[in-house]
């Protein structure tokens, strides 16, 4: 099967249960599940929980006792975003191809989406059947762990502080590898500890993800000069507007596109323990090198 029809098969699954979880009764506050929907459902890539899903696949883990990490990972993923894009932080007024959610539903409404969907990822978690607690308990131990302030959050930080302010290669590449090295990172790490991973085989995957993060975010830097609004779904030079650093601010926009090969190899070499059973997560990783959107 080629990795086209495999990501479709993964986002549908993804889809369906994210759908579930939205459902929700005649509520007075029934707004909030409406501010939730819109940003969940806009059209995201699904790239974390697809990494899940294939980790699990490679490692005979069982889909079904991972999705609800997967779409928990979606969520916080859809909760980062919604406040990325807040005037207190990127001020973007279009992400997934439509407006902002404080831009519909107003920035109180977007704060307490963000917040929601948070929320529910552990309550989705914690609240799955499980035959392994002791595997669910770290898998949710890493999902906070890499949100919070030594993960994402951490990384949003640094590149909040980071702005008007020239920054090392070393600050640049911290900075990456947390704002959006640590959730990739969470993706693959739970799905090898819910598929009983060995320890050795915990931190091939977990290369693989920090490396293919860094190549995620690098390519992301490299879209916000030269992509098109339409394709990404996103402002083209929202960077250069808020006066960040970037690999392309460092490095020039040809070295940033090596950096992304570069990154991409050193993750695709981190599944040699894999051999054959690793093919798809290697080809994902080739076909975002050349991604658009
Ligand atoms: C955007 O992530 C933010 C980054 C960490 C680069 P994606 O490019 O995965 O966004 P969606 O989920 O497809 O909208
Ligand atoms: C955001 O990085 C990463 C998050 C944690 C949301 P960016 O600010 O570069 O993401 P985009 O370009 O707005 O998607
Ligand atoms: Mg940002
Ligand atoms: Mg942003
Ligand atoms: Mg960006």
């Amino acid at each position: 099967m080629e990795i086209q029809d495999i990501i479709k098969e993964k986002i549908e699954i993804i889809n369906s249960g994210l759908f579930e979880y939205m459902k929700h009764q005649d509520l007075l506050q029934g707004s909030i599940f409406d501010a939730m929907s819109y940003s969940l459902f806009a059209g995201g890539k699904r790239l974390r929980p697809i990494i899940m899903l294939l980790v699990c696949d490679m490692l005979g883990g069982n889909e079904k006792e991972a999705l609800p990490f997967a779409c928990a990972l979606e969520m916080i993923h859809t909760y980062s975003l919604i406040h990325d894009d807040l005037p207190a932080m990127d001020n973007d007024d279009l992400r997934r191809g439509k407006p902002t959610n404080h831009k519909v539903f107003g920035e109180a409404l977007a704060i307490l989406a963000g917040d929601s969907l948070l929320n529910m990822a552990f309550e989705i978690t914690s609240s799955a059947e499980t035959k392994a607690p002791k595997k669910t308990l770290r898998a949710i131990k890493e999902l906070s762990r890499a949100s919070g302030a030594l993960g994402m959050i951490g990384g949003q930080v640094i590149d909040i502080e980071s702005e008007n302010k020239e920054i090392s290669h070393d600050v640049l590449l911290k900075l990456h590898s947390l704002k959006t090295g640590a959730i990739i990172r969470a993706a693959g790490i739970i799905g090898a500890v819910l598929s009983g991973a060995s320890e050795e085989e915990i931190k091939a995957v977990d290369g693989f993800c920090l490396n293919l993060g860094l190549a995620f975010q690098i390519q992301d830097d490299i879209l916000d000069v030269s992509g098109n609004e339409e394709t990404l779904g996103k402002p083209i030079g929202s960077d250069i507007e808020n006066h960040k650093t970037t690999f392309v601010t460092l490095f020039g926009l040809e070295k940033a596109k090596e950096e992304v090969g570069l990154y991409t190899e050193k993750a695709v070499s981190s599944l040699s323990i894999f051999k054959d059973k690793a093919k798809n997560l290697i080809s994902l990783a080739y076909y975002l090198i050349n991604r658009s959107f």
